[in-house]
């Protein structure tokens, strides 16, 4: 049940204009269904004047759902929205722009090749056919100015960090005069000094009366940030309330319907022999001239987990590449149980026990267009268990396949359903069920909790640590400290493609690292 906002008044009729004090958005029993999945359940949601609200929910929980229908993408089957007291009905993003919200997605809409100063400037409705570059650079610089963001007008957009991309992005919005800014999952990608930073420019933005939706998963961020939380479960409100006050035990508690447990501890056994050996790896980056990853050695035995910590786009994507044979290295040797793999296919690969859950799930991890029973079949082609001479035996592949969903819990799967209309979470359990349940020697994971509820997050961590006891030796590149801190046996750092500190989980500190990540000291380091 919603908790009442003090600003919140009933307003007496939908036709009624003004608007009720403090209430910017009012959504009225917003349902919204998928085939038979109420991914939206009579959802009401009050957003006032100058707050930012935080929306919590397990993966699934219909936040994005909602989101959506109130950016104006998705039409709720039933319920209404009212902007300043007004009813409105969006047909698309560009009515909600219209009426003053835009969001952010995690994916963001610019355009790679144009300045900063174009994304921003582009597509708003009073630019003139012809306009200067000195114009544009200039509008630009107000418009951050203004919302007190640091932006660079004449930098090219695909050659921004992701944090200044997400920047450009606000801004673009900004500019078009929105009040209200829903962002989905805004910190995932980010490292956690661009998580700060953004933190500073939404408290701003909501001080000068922008009101603010945000979506994640880290508790912490709700606490340090929102005004008030609003959880989900299950497609339905289950209350509102201020922030201060709640915990983050509290608020997972309230998501999932019962305490959620502790990851268990740290492990009592002894890596064992040597899995992954990898000596002097080259691999070139986009621009031929710079090495993506330079002169990289490091090894991982059975039974340990090796986190690779690093702000994302220092290497870390390349080497996971690399290693798992979708991109050749220039130099340098990869081994795999003693055997040199560094020529060899991805399904050599795969077929000598390395596994992989990659970062960018929907383009890489999975067949996006397929049913989720059909992904999860995927690599039976390759199960001689599960073969008859050249066939795949169907059946039993299936069951494997359902067995999985069931195990790994993975939801809002039916017969028919493409992948990708799962919830980002749900994504993500399916691969790591496919990826765990072939007994790999080597677990090759990119964020593997990126964008996942607490939850499925300690699943996946709480999987890791098992495959560990069982023998796995466990690659885990991470951009979030905490978790490769607490889940890591061993750590190596990236910094620019080389690794530029090496630590075992009891000597490492959050501080040295961040301080690592960003650079800063590393010459001491090296020397
Ligand atoms: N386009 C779609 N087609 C079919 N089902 C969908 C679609 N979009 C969402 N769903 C389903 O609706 C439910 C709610 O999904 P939604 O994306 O809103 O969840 P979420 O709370 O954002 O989850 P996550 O934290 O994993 O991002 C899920 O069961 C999802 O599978
Ligand atoms: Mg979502």
């Amino acid at each position: 049940m919603a908790e009442a906002h003090p600003d919140r008044r009933r307003l007496s009729g939908p036709s009624e204009r003004a608007a009720v004090a403090g209430e910017r958005v009012r959504l009225d029993g917003i349902s919204k269904h998928f085939f038979e999945i109420m991914a939206n359940d009579s959802v009401d949601l009050v957003l006032a004047d100058g707050e930012i609200h935080a929306l919590l929910g397990e993966n699934g929980a219909g936040k994005s759902t909602v989101c959506s229908i109130l950016a104006g993408l998705y039409h709720p089957d039933s319920g209404t929205i009212r902007v300043d007291g007004e009813l409105k009905r969006f047909a698309s993003p560009a009515d909600a722009l219209a009426a003053g919200i835009g969001m952010v997605y995690q994916h963001f809409r610019l355009v790679d090749e144009l300045s900063v100063a174009e994304n921003i400037v582009l597509g708003h409705p009073d630019v003139p056919a012809r306009v200067s570059r000195r114009r544009l650079a200039e509008t630009c610089r107000q418009v951050a100015q203004r919302f007190g963001m640091e932006l660079d007008p004449l930098a090219a957009v695909g050659e921004l960090a992701v944090g200044q991309q997400q920047r450009v992005e606000i801004a673009r919005l900004l500019h078009r005069g929105v009040g209200v800014l829903i962002l989905d999952e805004p910190t995932s990608v980010l490292t956690p000094q661009e998580s700060d930073a953004l933190f500073a420019n939404l408290r701003k933005l909501a001080a000068a009366g922008h009101s603010i939706v945000i979506v994640t998963h880290k508790l912490n961020e709700v606490l340090a940030v929102a005004d008030r939380v609003t959880v989900m479960r299950a497609g339905r409100v289950v209350s509102t309330r201020p922030a201060e006050g709640a915990t983050a035990a509290s608020l997972s508690r309230e998501m999932v319907g019962r305490d959620v447990e502790r990851p268990a501890g740290r492990r009592a056994r002894e890596p064992d022999r040597v899995v992954l050996q990898v000596e002097g790896l080259t691999v070139p980056g986009a621009s031929k001239s710079v090495a993506a990853v330079e002169d990289v050695s490091f090894s991982v035995r059975a039974g340990e987990i090796l986190g690779v910590c690093g702000v994302s786009g220092n290497g870390q994507r390349e080497l996971a590449e690399a290693l798992t044979g979708m991109r050749q290295p220039s130099a340098g040797s990869i081994r795999l149980g003693g055997k040199d793999i560094t020529a060899r296919s991805v399904a050599h690969r795969c077929d000598h026990g390395m596994a992989y859950i990659p970062e960018d799930r929907l383009a890489v991890g999975i067949a996006a267009g397929l049913p989720v029973e059909d992904n999860l079949m995927l690599r039976s082609y390759r199960d001689p268990a599960l073969r008859r001479g050249p066939f795949l035996n169907y059946a039993r592949a299936r069951d494997v396949a359902r067995n999985l969903i069931r195990e790994f819990d993975v939801r809002g799967v039916r017969a028919g359903v493409p992948a990708s209309a799962l919830s980002g979470g749900n994504v993500q359990r399916a691969i790591l069920a496919r990826e765990i349940h072939r007994r790999p020697s080597l677990l090759v994971a990119a964020s593997p909790t990126r964008g996942l509820d607490v939850r499925a997050a300690l699943a996946v961590r709480q999987a890791m640590a098992d495959g560990r006891e069982s023998g796995l030796a466990v690659l885990l590149i991470s951009e979030d400290l905490d978790e490769a801190i607490s889940v890591s046996d061993r750590l190596i750092v990236m910094f620019e493609g080389r690794v530029v500190g090496a630590f075992s989980a009891a000597e490492a500190s959050v501080e040295r690292l961040g301080e690592l990540m960003a650079g800063v000291g590393i010459e001491a380091e090296a020397a």
